[in-house]
């Protein structure tokens, strides 16, 4: 999801900083992401090393948009709990990406943005997503306190649905399970699915402004026929 972003923005003619955590292969994304452009740059960077976060990101900015979409996905069920896995899992999600942001608080522009991306096994569990859903439902909480300290800068989260690219085992691990059926979006989403949900955004959008239009209009006829009454109360003849 990262790299589609970046290529996304890349395209409108954005400068792009992408990370990874090898920094051949950021730089070889980059390249990829670019497409013989010159404003997209590739950096390692591991979420789950905190203490090289600040360093790695030091000469980067100023900074417009922060997205940070990295995770190393996992199945960990506490039958047979893998605490190495779930350590750098916790710590990536919640300690990385409050580094990150952290490191790049001075040089984030007053009216830019940050996105966190969680998932929804925050409230759809299935077998072996305890640390999975753990880890995103603290995105929720962070995104609450970031805000509050970021403050002018926009803070917002994603949670994503399983997506096509998810790896195998954790669709299997959450499509046989049946809060999967409840997800919002409970299989890969087909390219009809996301233009559907587009066409459905854009006349949402398209109906909030009328609605928002004929509110205004109706305060304004409101204000206009109090005024009409006061001055008509005021001039009376006594
Ligand atoms: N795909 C889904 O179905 C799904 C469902 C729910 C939620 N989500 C959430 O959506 C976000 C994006 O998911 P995705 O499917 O795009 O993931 P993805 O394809 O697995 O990509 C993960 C990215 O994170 C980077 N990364 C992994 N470990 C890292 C680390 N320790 N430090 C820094 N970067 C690291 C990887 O780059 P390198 O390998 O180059 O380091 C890769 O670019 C994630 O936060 C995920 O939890 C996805």
């Amino acid at each position: 999801m990262g790299r589609e972003l970046a290529g996304h923005l890349a395209g409108q003619g954005d400068s792009v900083v992408l990370t990874g955590r090898d920094a051949e292969r950021a730089r070889q994304v980059a390249r990829e992401v670019g497409k013989g452009r010159q404003n997209v740059r590739g950096i390692a960077l591991d979420l789950a090393e905190p203490h090289e976060i600040a360093r790695a990101l030091s000469g980067t900015g100023p900074v417009d948009h922060l997205v940070i979409t990295a995770v190393e996905r996992d199945v960990n069920s506490v039958r047979d709990y893998s605490v190495e896995r779930a350590v750098r899992l916790a710590t990536l999600k919640v300690v990385g990406y409050t580094v990150a942001v952290a490191a790049l608080r001075e040089v984030l522009a007053p009216t830019g943005s940050v996105v966190l991306f969680g998932g929804v096994a925050k409230d759809a569990p299935y077998p072996g997503s305890t640390t999975v859903t753990a880890v995103n439902g603290a995105v929720v909480s962070m995104v609450r306190t970031l805000s509050t300290e970021l403050a002018p800068v926009r803070v917002n989260a994603v949670h994503p649905g399983i997506a096509s690219r998810a790896s195998g085992s954790m669709i299997a691990a959450a499509s046989r399970w049946p809060s999967a059926s409840r997800s919002p979006s409970a299989g890969p989403p087909s390219p009809q699915t996301v233009r559907a949900r587009e066409a459905t955004a854009r006349r949402w959008r398209g109906a909030a402004s009328a609605l928002a239009t004929s509110l205004r209009a109706a305060v304004a006829s409101v204000n206009r026929e109090r005024a009409a009454r006061t001055t008509a109360r005021r001039f009376a003849p006594a």
